[in-house]
């Protein structure tokens, strides 16, 4: 096989496999949550209409990427990513409220609030926030493990991640930041909640890293983490809405500073470009292992949506 038959190979090989994690995270998604019927019947519905239908699902295969590395078993993966999914989506619920971004549309449909009410979306909100912690204490694994998960994931969600750089990028509405707050604001709002899926993977055992070899997955973990949220930054400024399922330009009305704001459309290609190698060379020590991880570094950046 020549080089370009090999690399396409290896592409087409990993698009069956993030459908295939994809649809098992559906499964446990549409598992953990009560039918839509329950009552209170409009919570529950709102809830799946937040979760279902839509989303590009990228922090399941980052579980799953690194859950290989200790050999964890597809069950215990699809419920830490079904987790991650479920706070990532109530992220996404209430950032597009009206007092945060104010946003009527997400992942191609009206947004929650919009559809259901404001009251609704907030509780849709919570009760995600919830049931990802609830996913996490059930899961796999002993009670030690399953502690030390939630833990994990509570740091990445709470004041000091995700919702910490979601008050921040509120606070900074027309301020100038520097390019450091402006990193940290970014590695708080969205990388927290990335790094967060990559080292629930690798705690999903039967295998340990060692001090090294957390360190480099940290590493991984840290760039992944902020190039999602630069590309992000120049998807607003560069694509439309109905490739995004989201409002384009976004930042730019609501004067928001983001990266291309700040450091200008190329330099922040570069930068994420950057951040790629970085997220590559981290995980070189695995060799093949790492291969998944590789492809979902190169994902994030080069994403068009
Ligand atoms: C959007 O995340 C919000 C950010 C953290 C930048 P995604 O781009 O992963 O949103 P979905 O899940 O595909 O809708
Ligand atoms: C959101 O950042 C980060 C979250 C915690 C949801 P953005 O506000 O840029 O996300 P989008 O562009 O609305 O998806
Ligand atoms: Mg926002
Ligand atoms: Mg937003
Ligand atoms: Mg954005």
């Amino acid at each position: 096989m020549s080089q370009a038959q090999q690399a396409a190979s290896r592409q087409s090989d990993f698009a069956e496999w993030t459908s295939l994690v994809q649809a098992q995270v559906d499964t446990a998604l549409d598992a953990c949550m009560p039918p839509s019927g329950t009552i209170p019947a409009k919570l529950h519905e709102a809830m799946r209409y937040a979760v279902q239908g839509g989303g590009k699902r990228v922090r399941p295969p980052l579980v799953f990427a690194a859950g290989e590395l200790v050999r964890a078993s597809a069950t215990a993966l699809a419920s830490a990513a079904a987790a991650v999914e479920l706070m990532h989506a109530y992220s996404l619920v209430h950032d597009d409220m009206p007092c945060m971004d104010d946003d009527a549309l997400r992942r191609g449909k009206p947004t929650v609030h919009v559809r259901y009410g404001e009251a609704t979306a907030l509780l849709v909100g919570d009760a995600l926030q919830s049931q990802a912690f609830e996913v996490l204490a059930g899961g796999e694994g002993s009670a030690a493990s399953r502690l030390a998960m939630v833990s994990l994931l509570a740091q990445a969600a709470g004041s000091q991640g995700m919702c910490g750089g979601q008050a921040i990028d509120l606070a900074s509405v027309g301020v100038a930041l520097t390019l450091p707050q402006l990193e940290q604001m970014h590695r708080l709002k969205t990388g927290a909640l990335l790094r967060a899926a990559v080292l629930l993977g690798a705690s999903c055992g039967p295998r340990a890293l060692d001090s090294a070899q957390r360190a480099a997955l940290e590493s991984y973990a840290n760039a992944v983490g902020l190039a999602f949220q630069v590309v992000d930054d120049v998807l607003d400024a560069t694509a439309d809405s109905g490739t995004l399922g989201k409002t384009a330009g976004k930042d730019a009305q609501d004067n928001k500073p983001t990266y291309v704001s700040i450091l200008g459309l190329e330099p922040s290609r570069a930068l994420a470009g950057q951040l790629r190698s970085e997220a590559h060379n981290a995980v070189a020590m695995w060799g093949d292992d790492a291969i998944r991880l590789q492809q979902l570094a190169d994902l994030i950046v080069q994403r068009k949506a």
